[in-house]
């Protein structure tokens, strides 16, 4: 054997021992790089005779055509090798779901609008609105409180200033002013509830100076009280999910309502927490008062320019986070508007299981 096919032997036998590719470029640097073993051979060719050119060339060229595909050839493996590797160990698995990241809350007053919503759209209520910037006239006056009415002190609220003629803007202290936008916009008859925010500059544990309420309208022909009663008594065993709803009406006074009542609702005690349901004549029980409510003062329906000899109606109106805190168990009703994440987290409600209800009132016998 020449000492060249030594080398050849030899550079074969290192290529398929090569474990890595700079290993075989190694080796094909030595071999045939510019300064290559093989590379000097051809360089020979061209100061041969004729006639051993013709004898040595097809031998080199051999030579040369048999490294280079050894060469590739170890490389390919090499390369499928690697590739092969990687396919194993960095497996990316698409069937993983995703991980669940933060989630938000639906607040416990929004959740119990929806509920409210729910609830007199199966009685046939539309939901109604008006602004929370109110004039003195709608929220005051035409709800039968003239200027001087002492009724007005119960409801200190929040003024913008004068802005000339007596005339200044409020935040409105309830919900109530609706009706009369209501029936101005839309006329007799009707059958709304307008829930939303209002305002009484009012500060301590069970006061803040923002709260919500939802107003309850109905004007028709031949409204009389038991309507309101059979609404209520309707509405909260809807609301409350369960049947032992007793109500307690009382004669009371509101400027808007004639005869105007309060609702008191049976109650009990069950571990510290009020739990509604049953009379609250009952042994262990109470009562609790849940509402204003009555027939719609005939000087309402004539402001808002219904005839009220044709006409009659009742109203109610309740607050919001007080029937949040009865239903779902909260004590603080300032903790409502603290923001505080754990408490959303504790005492909100999932956006995706809506609705919440477990029978509407369609469903009730
Ligand atoms: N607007 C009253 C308040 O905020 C609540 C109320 C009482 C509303 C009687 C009514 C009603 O519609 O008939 O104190």
């Amino acid at each position: 054997m020449t000492q060249n096919e030594q080398k050849l032997t030899d550079a074969l036998e290192r290529l398929q021992r090569a474990e890595d590719p700079a290993q075989v470029e190694a080796i094909r640097i030595e071999a045939l790089g510019k300064q290559g073993w093989l590379s000097a051979l051809m360089k020979t060719l061209g100061s041969m005779s004729p006639e051993e050119r013709t004898r040595e060339a097809p031998r080199i060229q051999e030579m040369r055509a048999t490294i280079a595909s050894a060469i590739d050839e170890r490389k390919a493996a090499l390369e499928a090798a690697a590739l092969e590797r990687r396919l194993q160990t960095e497996r990316l698995d698409l069937t993983l779901p995703a991980s669940d990241g933060p989630r938000g809350t639906v607040h416990p007053v929004s959740q119990v609008m929806d509920e409210l919503a729910e609830i007199f759209a199966d009685l046939g209520f539309a939901v109604a609105t008006g602004p929370e910037i109110e004039d003195d006239w709608h929220n005051f006056t035409a709800l039968n409180m003239a200027e001087t009415h002492p009724a007005r002190a119960m409801h200190d609220t929040f003024y913008f200033p004068d802005e000339g003629a007596g005339k200044r803007m409020l935040l409105r202290t309830h919900t109530s002013p609706v009706q009369i936008r209501s029936m101005m916009q839309n006329g007799a008859p009707i059958r709304i509830i307008a829930p939303g925010r209002v305002y009484r500059s009012d500060s301590d544990a069970t006061h803040t100076p923002m709260f919500h309420q939802v107003e309850g309208l109905v004007i028709d022909r031949g409204i009389h009280l038991g309507h309101l009663k059979w609404t209520l008594e309707t509405f909260l065993k809807a609301f409350f999910e369960r049947d032992d709803i007793v109500l307690r009406l009382r004669p009371s006074y509101f400027p808007f309502t004639e005869p105007s009542v309060e609702v008191d609702v049976g109650y009990s005690h069950q571990s510290g927490r009020r739990v509604v349901g049953g009379s609250g004549d009952a042994e262990g029980h109470d009562w609790m008062e849940l509402l204003g409510s009555g027939m719609v003062n005939r000087r309402v329906l004539e402001f808002a320019g219904v005839d009220p000899d044709e006409y009659q109606g009742f109203a109610f109106g309740v607050g919001v986070d007080r029937l949040a805190m009865l239903k779902y168990g909260m004590n603080d009703l300032r903790a409502f508007f603290d923001g505080d994440n754990r408490w959303l987290q504790h005492y909100g409600f999932s956006a995706f299981d809506q609705p919440t209800l477990s029978a509407g009132v369609g469903a009730r016998p």
